[in-house]
Parts: structure tokens; sequence; C-alpha cells
């Protein structure tokens, strides 16, 4: 009998992924208008730019371009990003303590490599990125939620899970046009989460993948900013300059980047070259500010379009939030109803979305879907929740 290799796998390997890359398959479909993956507009690729760096990088730095680069990034890209880190957030980052990574999601993955042993507890919001938990829990931590509302993670719910629990190494926060909520964590509490933290020994990891994509071009003050002693951020520039180059970043406490550094050596040793240069001049050369500009307008338009289609196309019982930024609102239906079961329903109609529940760690959320609004175009988002209001009818066929 040939040997079933499952059987072999280790324990970690069964701890999720199947969602995600479900995710990314629908997403890809192209005869479905897509509402699923937090996927940016392809039309605010700098293609143009991209040709033009290209060939000069080529044409004067082929050889560093093309070669391996130092685990923690090239000089020149760690600088780069200091220097965004300092303008957008105020502060003085040394680059020194900022580590180039291969994306948001590896960021993450060092973190959990970093820190967290089988057991380990980490508490993030409820819901929250799906990518995040399935590091934390690929590391066999335990993950629990801790309650939010309108102004993002309840401080007085975080201090009752740090009461009610063994301490966590970690607290997972996304403070900006949050993944998959769309909602924001006020000013007022930022200072309070920070504090409770430092009080209570516990890594605040900042993720700060939407935070330059509000549509007014600002934001409350960082974590980082707040609490620079007790916070690691993580950011990505998968949203506001290309996925394909798979690049993203953590800055914080010289001890943590180091130890991650020192994981990334086990991981892919180093992210690209050519990629770094690329954002590097994307960045210093100014044209990630003018690019950001439309970029925010763009996605702005794109949610008012799919505020004003689920206003006038889902049925009563159902609410959304109000998104000032990012990609993505978070729709709660009556209690009845199951995202997941209409999932297939759904396609059938030529719609996708996400259900609720693989954010949330414990379960829970049946009843609500995440829609992204940033990659489909504005007719295509009036008919796909056209399509989804049908589908949603009380009464509807979904066979
Ligand atoms: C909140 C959040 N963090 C991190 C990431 C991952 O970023 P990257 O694609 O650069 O790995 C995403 C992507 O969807 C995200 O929504």
């Amino acid at each position: 009998m040939p040997t079933q290799w499952p059987e072999l796998f280790a324990r970690r390997s069964s701890r999720g992924g199947d969602e995600l890359t479900a995710i990314l398959s629908l997403a890809a479909a192209t005869d479905v208008i897509t509402f699923s993956g937090g996927f940016p507009a392809p039309e605010t690729f700098p293609v143009d730019v991209l040709h033009q760096l290209t060939s000069e990088l080529l044409a004067s730095d082929a050889a560093m371009a093309l070669q391996y680069s130092p685990t923690e990034g090239l000089p020149a890209a760690r600088a780069a990003i200091a220097g965004l880190v300092e303008q957008r957030q105020g502060g003085t980052v040394d680059p020194e303590d900022v580590l180039v990574t291969s994306g948001g999601i590896e960021a993450l993955q060092l973190l959990a490599r970093t820190f967290l042993d089988p057991g380990d507890r980490v508490l993030v919001e409820t819901p929250t990125y799906l990518g995040a938990i399935m590091a934390f829990a690929g590391y066999e931590a335990v993950v629990d939620g801790v309650a939010v509302d309108d102004d993002g993670i309840r401080v007085d719910e975080l201090e009752d899970a740090l009461r009610r629990g063994p301490r966590p190494k970690l607290l997972y926060v996304i403070p900006d046009h949050q993944n998959p909520s769309g909602l924001s964590l006020s000013a007022d509490r930022r200072a309070a989460l920070v504090e409770v933290c430092r009080r209570h020994g516990v890594l605040v990891v900042e993720d700060v993948a939407y935070r330059d994509l509000g549509f007014d071009g600002t934001a409350p003050p960082s974590l980082w900013s707040l609490g620079p002693d007790v916070v690691v951020q993580i950011g990505t520039f998968s949203k506001i300059f290309v996925p394909g180059v798979r690049l993203g970043w953590a800055v914080g406490p010289a001890s943590v980047v180091d130890a991650m550094t020192a994981a990334k050596q086990n991981s892919d040793q180093c992210a690209g070259a050519l990629g770094q240069m690329l954002m590097t001049s994307f960045v210093t050369q100014g044209h990630l500010d003018r690019n950001l500009v439309v970029a925010r307008a763009l996605y702005e338009s794109r949610a008012t379009t799919m505020l004003a289609a689920l206003a006038e196309h889902l049925p009563d019982g159902y609410s959304w939030t109000r998104p000032r930024g990012g990609f993505f609102v978070w729709l709660t239906g009556p209690d009845d109803v199951d995202a997941r079961s209409l999932v297939a329903p759904a396609a059938r109609l030529g719609v996708a979305y996400v259900p609720g529940t693989p954010f949330h760690p414990g379960g829970g959320g049946h009843n609500t879907f995440r829609l992204a609004f940033s990659r489909a175009t504005e007719d295509d988002i009036t008919e796909g929740v056209r399509r989804l209001g049908t589908l949603l009818r009380p009464g509807a066929a979904r066979s």
C-alpha cells in the first residue's frame, strides 16, 4: 500500500490555509464579480514608472538588483522606509531598526516564529485579519479574541482579557481601516491601549497595511509613535505600491527586530533586491506620494458606490460599516442568515465575497460578510451588490 503522505504531515500543517487559498482562487476567477480578496485596484499599478525605473536600474545597477541582498534589507531600502515612517508618523527611526520583509504576511510569520511556543497566548481583535490568525495558530498559539465596537478594539475588554488568562505575549491590532471591518481605532483608545500593554508587559503588533489609504489622507497617531518601546509596527507595500514585488517591513524595539532578522535567515534569507530597489526609487523620487493621491480618490469613489448600492439593494435586517479608507465593508445580516452556506449560490449568480466566520479566532460571526470594494469597477460594484441583494432577499431561491 503506498504511503499516505498526509499521515506524515506535522501537526501545525492542519491549522488553516484552506480558507485563504479559496479566497485567492475565487478572486482569480474571471466570470464572477469578486468582492472577495483584499486586492489593490490594477488601475493604481504604476506600470509606466516601473518600466522606466526597471530599465534604469538594470542599466546602472544590475549586479546589485539581481543579486542576493542582506537579510535585514538593502541599506537604501531601510533608509527609505525609515524616512516614510518618520514623514507620516513623526518621531525618528534609525534605519538599523528597520527590517525589510517579503510582504506583510512574512513579517507576521517572523514575529510568530520569534515569540510563540505551542500554547502561548495571543490576543487579537474580533474580527481580525485571517492571515494573522493563521500565522499565530500555525505556531500553535492560543488565539483569543477581544471585542470591538465602532471605535475599534475595546480597551476595557482588553483589560478583562488580560486579567482573565495567562499573560499573552502579543496583542495584534490593525488600527486603521481594519481588515475585515473597515473600522478604525479612535485616537483616545490608542493612547490607552499602549498604556495598558506597557503596564502588562505585552508586545503590541501594529499592522498598518491600510494606514496610508485613508480617503482624506489623514490618520490618528500610530501606536508605534505613541509607544516605540512596546510596539512593533509591520507594514506592506502590497496595497500602496504593488503586491507583485512582495515587500513589507517591521519597525520596532531593536531586540525584536534583531530576532526577526535572525528568523528571516532561516526563512527566505532576504527579500528580493530588484523589488527593494524599485520600491526605494518609487518612494524617494516622490512617485508614491503622487500615486497615493490618485489611489485614495479611486478607493473613495468605489466605497461610495458600494455604500449606495447596499442602501438600494439590501433587504431590511442588514447593516454595514461605513469605512473612511482601506478596502473593506463589513456586512451583518439577521441572525438566521448563514454567510458560508450562501457562498455557492452567490457564485452561481456571479458574485463572490468572504464569509465572516474565519475572521473570528474562536468561531462566530456566521451572519457576517466581508466585501472588498477595492478591485471591482464601479459598474461591477453596483451590479454585484444588486445580485447579492437578490440572493439575500427573504424567500429568494438559492439552489
Ligand atoms: C491587515 C493586513 N496585513 C497584512 C497583509 C498582508 O500583506 P502582504 O500581501 O504584503 O503579505 C494584508 C493583506 O491582505 C492585510 O490585510
